[in-house]
């Protein structure tokens, strides 16, 4: 199992913020040493651009580059030109709504769900702007979760994309992707994966999912800020219209305006990539595969479990997702408002984030329109979620309105 007080030490985040019980991995994860000094090397030791230059110092920062695409590869068990780096989640998804344009046209249909963050549904509300498609939402169950009956009913001839998560990030729920591809892939759908809650957390295994594109981000995974991954399946890649154009990008043009684009992944990272980045990110794959990403999922959903059976017995606790998967407690104290209670987590040194989390249509779903979100990573454990509980017991509004006088 599991040495948590070992792994910890890995951090230099948490060696130094001693107090701070630090439950946002949702938005962010911190970094072990060795992704710091990954990323720093590339700027003390090899510090090139890439694919430009004919010396040794460019061969190297090249090698490094090219060898952390195969390192991604490896960990979604994708080919390596299968792997474009972007700068994040949000930047993989507009690049997949922008470069599926020719594939979608008036009156066709992109289905997604009203749990998607932002960058799931902003692109792609876009896109059906443009074509005269347009968007409609499977129905979620009570709780939330994306039921492979309820994508079923709502699949029709019409349908040419399926944008969702595989893990949400308000209530964690986790979508069964690989029977949701069977079924679209039926009806000649293509399935957009938003894998940004579900990439740093669990094994994912993009062959066995058989989805056609999936984007994350470096930074939720213990990697650098900046940096991310766009996975497509070659030919899915091949349709892809490439939303940037630039250095890097292409073969050859000429004052005529034609244009030979470069080979796939290339084509799709115009201008100078984010080297540095991509060596860190890297290091953050090998690092979570030496935990094991099973392990990881186990602890964290051991984790998960424990904090809701504890978050459950607060009779002051509205709490909106006991039974999903995923490591995120997403409640309300009663009669305070979400950002309070993160004020006053916070003035206890715990930090959570509080509001909508960028699930902006998710209110429609539960009724509320910001919840208090704990999200765990498997450095957290049991001792800080009863400090969480601890804390929680005695939050009221007056308690709140104390800290601001
Ligand atoms: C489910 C989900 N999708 C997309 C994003 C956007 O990720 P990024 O800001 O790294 O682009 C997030 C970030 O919180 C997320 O949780």
């Amino acid at each position: 199992m599991f040495d948590v007080s070992k792994i910890r030490n890995d951090f230099p985040m948490l060696r130094r913020e001693k107090e701070l019980i630090y439950l946002d991995n949702s938005a962010t994860a911190f970094k072990p040493q060795s992704v710091i000094d990954a990323e720093k090397a590339y700027y003390t030791d090899f510090s090139a651009n890439i694919h430009r230059g004919d010396y040794e110092l460019s061969y190297r920062a090249d090698q490094a580059y090219d060898g952390a695409r195969k390192t991604l590869a490896d960990f979604i068990h994708a080919d390596t030109d299968e792997i474009i780096f972007t700068s994040g989640t949000t930047q993989g998804l507009n690049m997949a709504a922008y470069g599926l344009e020719k594939l979608i046209g008036e009156g066709d249909v992109i289905l997604s769900t009203l749990a998607e963050h932002a960058s799931n549904i902003l692109p792609w509300f876009r896109l059906a702007e443009r074509t005269g498609a347009r968007v409609e939402f499977i129905p979620l169950e009570k709780d939330g979760h994306l039921s492979v009956e309820n994508f079923r009913r709502a699949l029709h001839e019409r349908v040419r994309i399926v944008a969702v998560a595989q893990v949400t990030n308000v209530l964690g729920h986790c979508a069964d992707i690989k029977e949701i591809t069977r079924l679209a892939h039926e009806k000649g759908a293509v399935v957009v994966v938003d894998g940004a809650q579900s990439v740093p957390h669990k094994k994912v295994d993009v062959r066995d999912l058989d989805c056609d594109l999936l984007a994350f981000s470096g930074h939720k995974m213990c990697g650098p800020t900046g940096i991310g991954v766009l996975y497509g399946k070659m030919e899915i890649l091949e349709k892809l219209e490439p939303m940037l154009l630039g250095g890097g990008a292409n073969k050859r043009f000429s004052s005529h305006g034609d244009l030979i684009l470069s080979r796939i992944p290339e084509r799709f990272e115009a201008g100078t990539v984010p080297i540095a980045q991509a060596v860190g990110l890297a290091e953050a794959a090998r690092y979570l595969q030496s935990l094991g990403m099973d392990s990881i999922e186990a602890y964290e959903r051991e984790l998960k479990q424990y904090l809701s059976g504890k978050l459950k017995e607060l009779d002051n606790i509205e709490f909106y997702n006991p039974g999903s998967e995923a490591a995120i407690c997403s409640f309300n104290v009663k009669g305070v408002f979400a950002q309070d209670a993160g004020t006053y987590l916070s003035s206890h040194n715990i930090a959570v984030r509080s509001g909508n989390h960028c699930a902006k249509m998710l209110v429609e779903h539960l009724g509320v329109d910001a919840t208090v979100r704990a999200s765990m990573y498997f450095y957290n454990t049991r001792e800080e979620a009863d400090r969480l509980v601890e804390v929680l017991k005695d939050c009221t509004l007056e308690k709140c309105i104390d800290i601001f006088l």
